[in-house]
């Protein structure tokens, strides 16, 4: 890890190593001001050992705000919370920079939404808003809002800003004929970025300035030429915020490959450092990008927010314990849906104030846990991570409970692999007895003598109660463990998970014949945005036939028989020589009640709670283990306090 854990200097500012957390919305964001809970994430962060974090995308100017949450920095009373960040951040040695933004025609928000500007009015096909044309000194307005903005973060102590050029909001809106249409001074959108560099140059003189821009974009080469001379790093990422494919490049989710970002950097050569984000998510193959020279530094953003110690673990050759990120894109999903950042793995994510890290120590207990899914990996690490001893029992003869079913399926095998690898490291503790291929019966776990016993034991299949005539429809999870019918197939999707998407996507490789009916107004209502695009590129291309609002009410051996989910007397036969049902999941049966007559301490814990994603599952996992750790030791320090 020679290169990755290097200083770099990006024009004043010393980096301590190259691993940059690159510019990401938490939404721990209120009136536009950092919170108690902004800061305690970005302190963790640099607690952990990141060279430089720069901080999320902050708008410039009112117009610019993207969201409701979006941080503000065109205002003086940003100066004191945002000193807040420097200080925590820079107790740890790590530099700070903060995005400057304008969201231009964008908007993500919710009615009543102020009017949209952009360089001309033309309408965005990804948000749908409808902008009018900046007037000339509206522009002079916003470039001298990022003076402004650059003026407010040297005041709050912060190293350097970087001016947001990517991903097609407002600065390189102004850079493309599609979207500038403007006879004016300003039709050369180029001029705009010298003149925002100008400002910031002015008002700030003391701190270190990148851009970032999109290296996939057609201009970027242009745009990159014109920075040496004027900025002191550039930032290459990908995507583009104003179209649903070209959101998916702005945080790729597999099967997008690692690295991503790489080749299409490397078509843009820069006399100034290069930070290169995208998809980065092994120390050792971002320490070979910048050995190789294709990069100065790495943003491994998603990389942190799973593994905020990551850098410090690199530093002291603890590599083993690294959390990997999975790509599933549930900390982009809570952005979107305006709520707090959160990993799906790391349910300390966002909650850092709240939730500290795991100590051992204390008294050491027993745990039990009942299944090897992801809600029982994470109490097993919890456990482990305590100090406690834990015995684990799982049906199958391997681990990973419903993501192993999912290895197979393009959208899903990175997830389901990195993530039961991340469980290693736990599995390999001397603390853990991993009972393979044993079902747990109740007065067994009984003589173990638990102090908890925490069930995972996941969901199975719904069957639906429709009229099943003369024909045997195979279960999506039969199609996920490897079945794989000939001919025509019909999968009939509820639309709340993404099996039925898996099997479609399965079959049609197999050479199936597929047609997909979904019960919902749109294909994979289930998953982040991002990957739901990917999803549907890749079934669309393979000639899998997408049928909307069907719902599925009963199988005849012609195929599948539906009712319209909307005009319900609307029905319609579609012709199958196989059925496939991705028709939602249940509880597994557990032994909790059992257990419970047995005076134990119960906990469940995902699935078998109720079915949901992954992220409820390894939180409730989690918590199972930390709540009952922190009500125990809670009581003994009661019981130490009243003796
Ligand atoms: C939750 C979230 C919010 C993001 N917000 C921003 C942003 O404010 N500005 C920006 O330039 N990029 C933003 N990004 C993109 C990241 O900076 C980064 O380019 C992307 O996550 C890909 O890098 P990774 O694969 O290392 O995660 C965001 C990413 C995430 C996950
Ligand atoms: S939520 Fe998923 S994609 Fe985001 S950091 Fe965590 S593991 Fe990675």
């Amino acid at each position: 890890m020679r290169s990755l854990l290097s200083p770099l200097r990006l024009g004043p500012a010393e980096l301590q190593n190259r691993i940059v957390s690159t510019a990401h919305q938490t939404t721990l964001i209120r009136d536009h001001l950092p919170t108690d809970d902004f800061v305690a994430y970005h302190e963790a962060r640099a607690a952990g050992g990141a060279g430089l974090i720069v901080l999320e995308a902050a708008a410039v100017h009112p117009s610019g705000l993207l969201t409701d949450k979006t941080l503000g920095i065109f205002d003086e009373v940003a100066v004191p919370s945002l000193a807040r960040v420097a200080d925590a951040v820079h107790a740890h040695g790590t530099r700070l920079f903060v995005q400057l933004f304008h969201g231009g025609r964008e908007q993500i928000m919710s009615p009543p939404r102020q009017p949209a500007v952009a360089p001309s009015a033309v309408p965005t096909p990804r948000f749908h808003v409808e902008p009018r044309a900046l007037e000339g000194h509206e522009i002079e307005e916003i470039i001298a809002g990022y003076g402004k903005g650059a003026a407010i973060a040297a005041a709050a102590g912060l190293d350097g800003v970087e001016i947001s050029a990517a991903h097609n909001y407002l600065i390189a809106e102004f850079f493309s004929t599609e979207t500038n249409r403007r006879t004016d001074e300003w039709a050369d959108g180029r001029r705009l970025l010298r003149a925002i560099l100008s400002s910031v140059r002015d008002s700030a003189p003391e701190l270190a300035v990148g851009v970032r821009v999109s290296a996939d974009a057609a201009v970027t080469g242009e745009i990159v030429e014109q920075l040496t001379g004027r900025a002191d790093y550039v930032s290459f990422a990908l995507g583009d915020a104003s179209t649903l494919m070209g959101a998916t490049g702005i945080v790729p989710p597999p099967p997008v490959p690692h690295n991503a970002i790489a080749d299409h950097a490397d078509g843009h050569r820069s006399a100034l450092p290069r930070i290169v984000t995208s998809r980065i998510v092994e120390p050792a193959e971002a320490d070979a990008l910048i050995a190789s020279g294709r990069g100065d530094a790495v943003g491994m953003t998603r990389a942190l927010i799973v593994d905020p110690g990551m850098p410090r673990k690199l530093r002291s050759g603890r590599e083993r314990e690294l959390l990997r990120c999975i790509g599933c894109n549930v900390c982009i999903a809570h952005y979107h849906a305006g709520t707090p950042i959160a990993c799906a793995q790391n349910p300390r994510t966002g909650r850092e104030r709240h939730l500290g890290p795991p100590q051992p120590g204390g008294e050491r207990a027993r745990v039990v846990v009942v299944g090897a899914g992801p809600a029982g990996l994470a109490a097993t690490r919890e456990a482990a991570l305590r100090g406690h001893e834990v015995v684990v029992f799982e049906s199958e003869d391997e681990i990973g409970g419903q993501v192993r079913l999912m290895r197979d399926a393009p959208g899903q095998a990175e997830i389901a692999e990195t993530l039961v690898r991340n469980y290693d490291e736990t599995l390999r503790s001397a603390r853990v007895k991993l009972r393979l291929g044993t079902a747990a019966d109740v007065d067994g776990i009984g003589a173990l003598g638990p102090d908890l016993v925490v069930v995972a034991t996941g969901a199975e299949p719904y069957r639906a109660p429709i009229p099943i005539e003369g024909a045997e429809p195979l279960a999506g999870w039969d199609v996920l463990r490897g079945e794989r019918p000939r001919g025509r197939v019909l999968v009939a999707d509820w639309g709340g998970d993404p099996t039925g998407l898996d099997c479609a996507e399965l079959l049609a490789a197999a050479g199936c014949e597929v047609t997909l009916t979904v019960a919902a107004t749109a294909v994979g209502e289930s998953l982040h945005s991002y990957r739901r695009a990917l999803y549907l590129a890749r079934l669309y291309s393979a000639g899998v036939g997408i049928r909307h609002h069907l719902r599925l009410v009963g199988v005849t051996p012609a195929g599948g028989l539906f009712a319209n989910l909307f005009a319900g007397d609307v029905r319609e036969l579609i012709q199958a020589d196989h059925v496939v049902l991705a028709q939602g999941r249940v509880p597994a049966p557990d032994p909790s009640a059992g257990l419970r007559r047995l005076g134990l301490e119960v906990r469940r814990a995902g699935d078998c709670a109720s079915p949901r994603s992954l992220e409820e599952a390894i939180l409730e996992g989690t918590m199972a283990v930390a709540g009952w750790a922190e009500r125990a030791g809670a009581r003994q320090a009661s019981a130490v306090h009243t003796a």
